[in-house]
């Protein structure tokens, strides 16, 4: 089954003249990391936000055509339980931070979910490992690296065991030492059977991806590139 399915989408924020997406079709491949592409303002994070439920749950609009998460359809879906299946990881991560210790951080989203203080504990545990930050547990957020944050913003939304993990743009603000650990948590991630959706501008962070699409003119096309040349032309407007 695709962790991903969609037919025609269409979307226009209230007050915009024309659909920023305009006809998206897609069906992401399971267990796989999927890159998407696109000029800045072409509509990226607002195509995450429609995978994710944030539209039209928060963010309104004209939306039309159809969004299948593991088969069922998003829009009759509660933020909730999209929340289970569905991960997204912003550009800055102090947006997503607000605990006053790493372990407080990891642990917001299973409190919510209301399991039991074990299953929690376990949770906390095994997100640390995952992102190689057990040292850092009983740190404040803010006092970490701008990857370190990025790897305790993906603990955060991995404890709530999502199968599939957006990435939206979430390599731009860090460091090399950053982006190298992130992209070998996206492999990890792989390895365990995820889906992984990494929006990016930078072709040194495709080598990681399965497959490229290209977002432009609210469209999605699949593409292939082996080079930055090619990436360049690609930008060519
Ligand atoms: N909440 C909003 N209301 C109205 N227009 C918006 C809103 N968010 C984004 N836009 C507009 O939609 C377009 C696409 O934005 P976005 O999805 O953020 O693009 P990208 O992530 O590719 O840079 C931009 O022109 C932006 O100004
Ligand atoms: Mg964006």
């Amino acid at each position: 089954m695709h962790p991903i399915k969609i037919s025609d989408l269409r979307f226009k924020y209230e007050e915009a003249q024309k659909n920023i997406l305009d006809g998206i079709n897609l069906e992401l491949a399971a267990g796989k990391i999927t890159a998407i592409l696109g000029l800045s303002g072409c509509g990226k994070t607002t195509l995450c936000y429609c995978m994710c439920g944030i539209i039209p749950h928060i963010y309104h609009g004209h939306l039309d055509g159809e969004i299948l998460l593991f088969g069922n359809p998003l829009h009759k879906m509660e933020l909730s339980r999209i929340a289970r299946s569905i991960g997204i990881i912003f550009q800055d991560p102090d947006t997503q931070l607000f605990s006053p210790t790493v372990e407080d951080e990891i642990a917001f989203g299973p409190e919510n979910l209301c399991l039991d203080r074990e299953e929690i504990a376990q949770r906390i545990e095994i997100c640390l490992k995952l992102v190689n930050m057990e040292k850092h547990r009983f740190e404040h957020p803010e006092n970490l690296s701008g990857g370190e944050k990025q790897l305790i913003a993906i603990a955060s939304v991995l404890a709530m065991d999502p199968d599939l993990l957006i990435f939206d743009e979430s390599l731009a603000q860090i460091d090399a030492d950053g982006k190298e650990r992130v992209k070998n948590v996206m492999l990890q991630l792989k390895t365990l059977g995820k889906s992984v959706v990494l929006v990016e501008h930078d072709p040194d962070n495709l080598a990681i991806a399965d497959d490229i699409f290209f977002l432009k003119s609210g469209k999605l096309e699949a593409i292939n590139i082996t080079n930055k040349r090619e990436f360049d032309e690609l930008y060519k407007i």
